[in-house]
């Protein structure tokens, strides 16, 4: 079947799912939520617990600085442990969490708050106190879910960088945080070697200023430096008297910091997203619930990583929220063969599977047998989000993963959205490659160029025009930034940065970003700083970077590059500068092609013309050149 059939192919839930969903019927609570967004939201919050109630559930006086919850007092780490830990949920798994060198760990709410309390009191003894920044740079296990809940109990802002970035990339946030405390895992176990994250973080700490402790966590157990008077062993800190389990909690205001997690924008340096305890918490909770359909005996897992918005969101809070059971597992999804994942769902039992296309074509291309050896009747729901799903990965988890019983929610968001804003519901008729339609008290839209609506099936910009309970505060630092990235271009209204159609049945279909954002491997990568790691090899004079079609990653990084005088345009000068991208901001920013160029198309006022660039690759027109200098 092409994919042209199965776009017009509708797949409806089984009686049962419907039956059994929490929202069984999507269109009632969608009446609800439209008739008065306010009052939805903060019926939701009611669920929650909340040291003082709030005055008011949105505040919009200082648009588009929007509040929700003024007046609230909570702490989101108080609702993701010590209110399960009074219940019966006190004995019930937290966490289960398995090592890619086969460890195995399993904590119960009772454990994850002992040892999370105890981990805050460290923070503490450190001088970490409420409003102050701390950066995690670790890998996948569960002292990154637990330096996190450290931080939140305190009030401390924490800022996760992927351990997948490298020297600059780190060093870059770390500076821009003004963080005190950097939190950070010796290494990382990674298809059967060792990422070295201490001694990355050591490069970068040569190039920042600022952080005063290195808190480091012994997962790999190599050799490291560890600088005296600035690096502290967690282990041996817990150890310590200061370290009780009876950590007094910061009792949060609804809007004070939670995190900043940064991520690429339009131009220039990634830019750090501000979410808040109260609406943030409202917010990731209430569409976990909705839409992974999260009952008391699931065992849920999300495969991403922590350290993206999707693991902070849907690894972290969310399921904590719930309370419920949430499986992590730390390396890659083939080692060390192709069945690693599947034999994790069936030996952990696992029920809900959350993750991204391209991990999905990138196990499709092993063949079914390997998924097939395994016994994955558990699994009953199925998520995918990052990039647009295309239609023959969609119909391969459903069939093959999913034995047709298990619905797919595609789920559309973003670092500023917090949580999900298109999405479906189990009980909702799924079409593939669509995330179907905005979350119940989500308005969206898709404009033209003058802010018009579009008609039906045409391609346009994708708006939000309701403000949403986890949607981001500010850019942190840069309040301005946040005004013109998200604001301008249609006053008053979010500009996502995607385009996208509507079919006639009212049904969503991303299409991708109009900005120099690149998703490769659904990680989000920013034209500039692929570009000025490449200028910052002291052989290249300019670099312009866009993003290709991929099989499997979704989009490549190709770049051009304009080398110094004098320097010769070699093959191996190729592979360096690919390794100097990797060093300094991450194997997943490493250029899949470098060309050696003598001049880059750009506007007369010097800006590249990226578009160019890409339409050249193609083959296809590149529109309008009207402002091409062609001197
Ligand atoms: C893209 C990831 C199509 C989109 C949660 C968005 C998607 C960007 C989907 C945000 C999806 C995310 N279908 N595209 N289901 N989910 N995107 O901030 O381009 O890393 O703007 O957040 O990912 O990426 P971010």
């Amino acid at each position: 079947m092409s994919s042209k059939d199965l776009h017009g192919e509708v797949f409806y839930p089984s009686e049962e799912v419907v039956k059994n969903a929490n929202v069984p019927d999507w269109d009632a609570l969608q009446k609800e939520a439209g008739e008065d967004y306010e009052k939805f939201w903060g019926k939701r919050a009611e669920e929650l617990h909340w040291f003082k109630k709030w005055d008011k559930v949105l505040d919009d006086s200082d648009k588009p600085f929007y509040k929700w919850f003024t007046g609230g007092k909570t702490n989101i780490a108080y609702n993701c442990l010590d209110v399960h830990v009074k219940t019966h949920r006190r004995n019930k798994l937290a966490l289960i969490w398995e090592g890619e060198n086969g460890d195995m760990r399993m904590l119960s709410y009772y454990r994850l708050h002992r040892e999370t309390c105890k981990f805050a009191n460290v923070l503490r003894s450190l001088g970490v106190s409420k409003g102050d920044r701390v950066t995690i740079y670790m890998g996948r296990t569960p002292e990154i879910v637990m330096a996190m809940l450290a931080c939140a109990r305190i009030g401390a802002i924490h800022s996760v960088v992927y351990g997948g970035f490298s020297v600059e990339a780190l060093h870059e946030r770390i500076e821009d945080s003004k963080s005190k405390v950097l939190i950070v895992s010796d290494g990382a176990y990674l298809r059967g070697k060792i990422v070295p994250l201490k001694q990355i973080a050591d490069e970068a700490l040569k190039r920042a200023g600022g952080i005063e402790h290195v808190l480091v966590v012994k997962r790999t157990g190599q050799d490291i430096n560890m600088e005296d008077g600035r690096d502290l062993w967690l282990h041996e800190l817990m150890a310590l008297p200061i370290a009780t389990q009876n950590c007094a909690l910061e009792i949060t205001d609804a809007e004070d910091p939670l995190f900043m997690l940064y991520t690429s924008g339009t131009t220039g340096k990634p830019k750090a997203i501000l979410h808040t305890h109260g609406g943030y918490m409202v917010g990731t909770y209430t569409t976990l619930k909705y839409v992974f359909d999260i009952k008391e005996e699931d065992r849920y897992w999300c495969a991403a990583d922590p350290g993206w918005i999707t693991g902070h969101s849907y690894i972290v809070y969310g399921p904590l929220l719930n309370g419920a059971t949430s499986f992590m597992y730390e390396g890659a999804p083939t080692h060390p063969y192709p069945n690693r994942w599947w034999n994790l769902v069936e030996k952990y039992g696992i029920n809900i599977l959350y993750t991204a296309p391209t991990a999905i074509r990138g196990l499709m291309r092993f063949g079914d047998a390997w998924v097939n050896r395994h016994d994955l009747s558990s699994l009953r729901l199925l998520g995918s989000v990052g990039e647009p799903i295309n239609p023959e990965a969609w119909k391969w988890y459903y069939k093959v993963v999913g034995n047709e019983k298990c619905p797919i929610m595609d789920t559309w968001w973003q670092t500023e959205t917090g949580m999900f804003m298109i999405t479906p519901m189990p009980s909702v008729p799924l079409k593939p490659g669509s995330g179907t339609k905005p979350f119940p008290g989500i308005e969206m839209d898709i404009f033209d160029e003058n802010g018009n609506p579009v008609k039906d099936n045409e391609e346009g910009y994708l708006v939000i025009k309701t403000p949403w309970p986890a949607m981001i505060r500010t850019i942190y630092n840069d309040p301005d930034r946040y005004v013109e990235q998200y604001w301008k271009k249609y006053p008053g209204v979010y500009m996502t940065g995607d385009s996208a159609k509507r079919d006639e049945d009212g049904y969503i279909w991303v299409i991708g970003r109009v900005d120099d954002v690149i998703k490769v491997s659904g990680y989000r990568l920013g034209t500039a700083e692929i570009e000025s790691a490449l200028v910052s090899h002291p052989s290249v004079a300019e670099a312009a970077a866009i993003g290709l079609p991929h099989e499997v990653k979704g989009n490549a990084i190709y770049t051009y590059v304009i080398l110094k005088q004098g320097v010769e345009p070699t093959e191996e000068l190729k592979e360096t500068l690919k390794n100097h991208v990797g060093h300094e901001v991450g194997p997943i920013a490493k250029p899949q092609q470098i060309k050696f160029v003598d001049s880059l198309p750009k506007t007369r006022s010097g800006k590249i013309m990226r578009r160019v660039l890409k339409a050249k690759e193609l083959g296809v027109d590149p529109g309008n050149l009207s402002t091409l200098d062609e001197s």
